[in-house]
């Protein structure tokens, strides 16, 4: 796909990943259609991207409510026919035993990294329809393929996920919108727990893992050449053994 001019939603453009993928798409002469929460983020980037005489609109969403959905997809409706690539690159890292792990927790891990991208595929998805060829992406986790200890409820969304984002790629099969899922190590961003300093520090002592300017980079380029698949897995050195045992 030539991605000059295509419109591109990244819905958690204010995350760690999300930024990186804003300017990989920006790079590519994409128009940007950047969504988050935190509205000073947003601004700053859209700051930031206006300066490579991009399209760049941004858009305040909590994707845990329907009402957002509806009042966003309205808006855009406003200034875009279609949407080309829809990207679900929000989500949470609640990293609980069972006994830590409140309802709540639980809750809000799936109504985020879940029940989220369920809605925006399914508002989104008549914009998706518009395009030519259309992709929704979605990012997951090595944690939904296999069960971490205390790491319950982030373990389930993602496990979840990837039984929507597999199952979606059937039923389009051979239709205009392709599903890919990214199943991901351990990304160096301030996700979970550990801050993105402590993480620097983890990677000093010999901890591996995924540089998300590289890795927004991979996923625009196996966008541009139309070598996506409906799941793309990328791990860091070890984390496939280190998940195994617990410790990721
Ligand atoms: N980093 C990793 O090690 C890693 C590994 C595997 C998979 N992933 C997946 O990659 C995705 C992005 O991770 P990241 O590293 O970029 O994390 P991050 O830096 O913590 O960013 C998280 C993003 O999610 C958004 N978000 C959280 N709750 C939201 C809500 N209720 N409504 C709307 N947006 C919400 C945040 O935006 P606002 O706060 O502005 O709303 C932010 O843009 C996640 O799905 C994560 O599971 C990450």
């Amino acid at each position: 796909m030539d991605i000059k001019g295509k419109n591109v939603l990244i819905l958690g453009a204010t995350g760690g990943i999300g930024r990186h993928l804003a300017f990989a798409f920006a790079s590519r002469g994409a128009n940007l259609l950047l969504s988050g929460r935190r509205k000073m983020i947003l601004s700053a980037l859209e700051r930031e991207l206006k300066n490579l005489s991009v399209l760049v609109k941004t858009y305040s969403l909590d994707v845990t409510r329907e009402a957002d959905f509806v009042f966003l997809t309205r808006k855009i409706k406003k200034d875009f026919k279609n949407i080309d690539v829809l990207i679900n690159a929000f989500g949470v890292g609640v990293y609980k035993s069972l006994e830590e792990t409140s309802f709540g927790d639980f809750k809000k891990s799936l109504d985020v990294n879940l029940s989220g991208v369920f809605l925006s595929i399914k508002y989104f998805l008549p914009f998706l329809k518009k395009s030519p060829k259309a992709y929704v992406i979605s990012l997951g986790s090595g944690m939904g393929k296999v069960g971490v200890a205390k790491r319950l409820a982030y373990c389930a969304s993602k496990f979840g996920l990837r039984g929507l984002m597999l199952s979606l790629a059937k039923e389009y099969k051979g239709k205009n919108i392709k599903f890919c899922l990214f199943t991901l190590g351990s990304v160096l961003t301030s996700f979970g727990p550990l801050t993105l300093e402590e993480k620097i520090e983890k990677q000093k002592e010999g901890k591996n893992y995924l540089d998300p300017v590289q890795l927004a980079k991979t996923i625009v380029s196996k966008i541009e050449n139309d070598t996506l698949i409906e799941e793309t897995t990328i791990y860091p050195k070890d984390y496939y053994k280190e998940s195994k045992k617990g410790i990721v």
